[in-house]
C-alpha cells in the first residue's frame, strides 16, 4: 500500500473541517463519507463530486473503498463505530473523547488489542504543539524532578447559549453525557494525563448550567492526588471572557509554566537542585534561591494535520502513534470522576468503578428535563 484509503463517518462542522484539511495530508486519498444529513453531505460533495456517499457507517466499512475511517460523530457514537471498523478491516482515528464512559472506552479498547494489525489513532492535536512535546520531554527526562503540584487552567473555552443550540446532541446528559469535560476539555485533560500521568483521586466542584440554559457542566473546580503525594488543581468554563490557558507545573527541581500568549512558548525555572534536599541540608535560615530561568520557545502550533499525517504513516510503517486511541480512555476516566465527585460530593477513586459512573450516567438521563423541552 502506498496510499490510504480514507471514509469519514460524520461530515456535520468538524467532519468538514478535517476534509478540508486533506489536501495537506501526503498519501491520503479521500474515497467516501457516511451521513444521513443531505445537507451536510451536500456541502461535502460541492468540492469533492467524485466521493462515495453511504447512509450508514456499515455500508461505508463493507464497501471495500476504504482503508481507514474518520470518525467525527457525537461522542456517544465513538466506541460502536472504531469497533465497526476495526472488526471490519479498517485502520481507525477517532475524534475526541474517545467515549464518554470509561466502560464503553474499555469495551472499544478490549477489540482493539484483538486487531494489533491496524492503526488505531484518537485526534488529541494538542500533543502535536512543540511547546507541550518540549515540556514532556522535559519532565520524562526528570530534570523537573518529582511533580508535586500543578495548576491548569482551561477557561479558554467561552461558548455562548447559540452554541449550545446549534444541536440538538449537546450539552444533554444524552446526547453527550456531560458538558465541557466531555466537549472541549479531552484536549487539555489528555495533556495532563500525558505530561502528568493518572491520579489516584479527584475531587471537585462542579456547576450544572450557571452560566448558560443547559443540563451539564460548564464550570468544573477539580482538586487531584496523585500516587506521589503530588496534588494539581484543574479549572475549567465555557463562560469566561477572556479566558485564560495556563499552566504550572512544580517538581522537586523546578518549575514550568506556561500561557497562552505566546503560545509557543513556555518558562522554566531551573533550581539546579532538590529542594527537598536543600531544605534539610542547607545550614541557613534565610537562604537566597536563585533558579536559572529560560524563556523556551518551542515554534509551531498543534495541527489536526499532523494527526493525520501521522495515522497515514503509521499505517504505510514510516511512523509511530502520537496518540494512541487506547489512551484516551485515561481523559474519559478523569471526566468520568470529575462529574461523579461534584455530583456525589465525595472523593473518588482511581480506577474507578465503571459500572457505577454507568448507574449515575443513567440516572442523569432519566431525570433529564432536557428530554422533555
Ligand atoms: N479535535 C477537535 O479539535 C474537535 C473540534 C470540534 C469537534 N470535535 C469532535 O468532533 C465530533 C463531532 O462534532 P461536530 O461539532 O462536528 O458535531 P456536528 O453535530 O456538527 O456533526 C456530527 C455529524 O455526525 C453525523 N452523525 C451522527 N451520528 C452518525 C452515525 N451514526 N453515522 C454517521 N454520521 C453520524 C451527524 O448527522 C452530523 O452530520 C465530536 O465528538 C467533537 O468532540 C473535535
Amino acid at each position: 500500500m502506498n496510499e490510504v484509503r480514507y471514509g469519514v463517518i460524520g461530515v456535520g462542522g468538524m467532519g468538514r473541517n478535517h476534509i478540508n484539511m486533506f489536501k495537506e495530508v501526503k498519501d491520503l486519498k479521500f474515497t467516501a463519507i457516511a451521513d444521513q444529513v443531505q445537507d451536510n453531505i451536500d456541502q461535502v460533495l460541492k468540492d469533492h463530486p467524485d466521493v462515495k456517499v453511504f447512509k450508514t457507517a456499515d455500508e461505508l466499512v463493507k464497501s471495500g473503498e476504504c482503508d481507514a475511517i474518520l470518525i467525527a460523530t457525537p461522542h456517544y457514537f465513538h466506541p460502536d463505530l472504531a469497533i465497526l471498523g476495526l472488526e471490519n478491516g479498517m485502520h481507525v482515528l477517532v475524534e475526541k473523547p474517545v467515549a464518554v464512559t470509561t466502560k464503553a472506552a474499555q469495551k472499544m479498547n478490549e477489540v482493539a488489542a484483538r486487531h494489533p494489525e491496524l492503526v488505531f489513532s484518537a485526534m488529541f492535536q494538542m500533543r502535536t504543539n512543540p511547546k507541550w512535546a518540549k515540556i514532556k520531554q522535559i519532565i520524562d527526562a526528570g530534570l523537573l524532578g518529582e511533580i508535586r503540584r500543578f495548576q491548569w487552567t482551561a477557561t479558554k473555552w467561552y461558548r455562548p447559549q447559540a452554541y449550545y443550540a446549534s444541536g440538538g446532541w449537546r450539552a444533554t446528559w444524552k446526547g453527550e453525557g456531560g458538558g465541557v469535560l466531555l466537549n472541549q476539555c479531552p484536549h487539555n485533560i489528555d495533556l495532563m494525563y500525558w505530561l502528568l500521568g493518572s491520579p489516584s483521586t479527584v475531587s471537585a466542584n462542579l456547576s450544572l448550567g450557571k452560566h448558560h440554559d443547559i443540563e451539564v457542566e460548564d464550570e468544573v473546580i477539580a482538586t487531584l492526588t496523585y500516587p506521589n503525594g503530588g496534588v494539581g488543581v484543574f479549572i475549567a468554563s465555557t463562560s469566561e471572557v477572556p479566558g485564560t490557558d495556563a499552566t504550572e507545573i512544580v517538581g522537586d527541581k523546578g518549575r514550568i509554566t506556561t500561557s497562552a500568549e505566546p503560545g509557543d512558548q513556555f518558562v522554566w525555572d531551573d533550581f539546579g537542585k532538590s529542594i527537598r534536599t536543600f531544605t534539610y541540608e542547607n545550614k541557613e535560615a534565610w537562604p537566597k534561591l536563585d533558579t536559572i530561568k529560560s524563556v523556551v520557545t518551542a515554534g509551531g502550533e498543534a495541527k489536526h494535520t499532523t494527526i493525520h499525517q501521522n495515522f497515514v504513516n503509521t499505517i504505510l510503517g514510516k511512523e509511530e502513534l502520537i496518540a494512541p486511541a487506547t489512551q484516551g480512555i485515561a481523559s474519559v476516566e478523569i471526566a468520568n470522576a470529575m462529574i461523579m465527585a461534584g455530583i456525589e460530593g465525595k472523593t473518588v477513586s482511581l480506577p474507578m468503578d465503571h459500572d457505577a459512573y454507568e448507574n449515575l450516567l443513567a440516572k442523569l438521563i432519566a431525570e433529564s428535563e432536557a428530554k422533555k423541552k
